[in-house]
């Protein structure tokens, strides 16, 4: 029974995944590009300056989604969806 259930989420998770795909395209049209770069200084840091400075930590994803979308915090109002933000954040992660 476990084992099931176990592989039915992980089915799903699969499936979720392919639905938005991390990859700088996704960074692309969810318009973050328009202030970061891979690797050079734009608006904002590099996308490869981020994930250095998070790699490693516990809890990278969540911390940098909470610090992007807090209303008070410094970051500019995004128009991409949540999860878009989240698949991206996954993304730079990996740079
Ligand atoms: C209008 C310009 C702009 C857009 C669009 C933008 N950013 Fe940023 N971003 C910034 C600025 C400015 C900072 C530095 C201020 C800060 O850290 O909040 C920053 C910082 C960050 C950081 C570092 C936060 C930290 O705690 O060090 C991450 C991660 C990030 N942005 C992700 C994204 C993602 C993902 C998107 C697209 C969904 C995006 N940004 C779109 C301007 C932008």
């Amino acid at each position: 029974m476990k084992v099931v259930l176990v592989s039915a989420l992980v089915a799903a998770g699969v499936l979720m995944a392919g639905a938005v795909q991390a990859s700088p395209e996704l960074a692309t049209s969810a318009g973050c590009m328009k202030c970061h770069d891979i690797d050079k200084k734009k608006k904002a840091e590099p996308f490869k300056a981020i994930a250095t400075k998070y790699k490693g930590k516990a809890g990278a994803e969540a911390t940098i989604f909470k610090s992007i979308t807090d209303a008070k915090g410094d970051h500019p109002e995004m128009a991409a969806k949540p999860e878009e933000i989240k698949t991206v954040i996954k993304w730079v992660l990996t740079l």
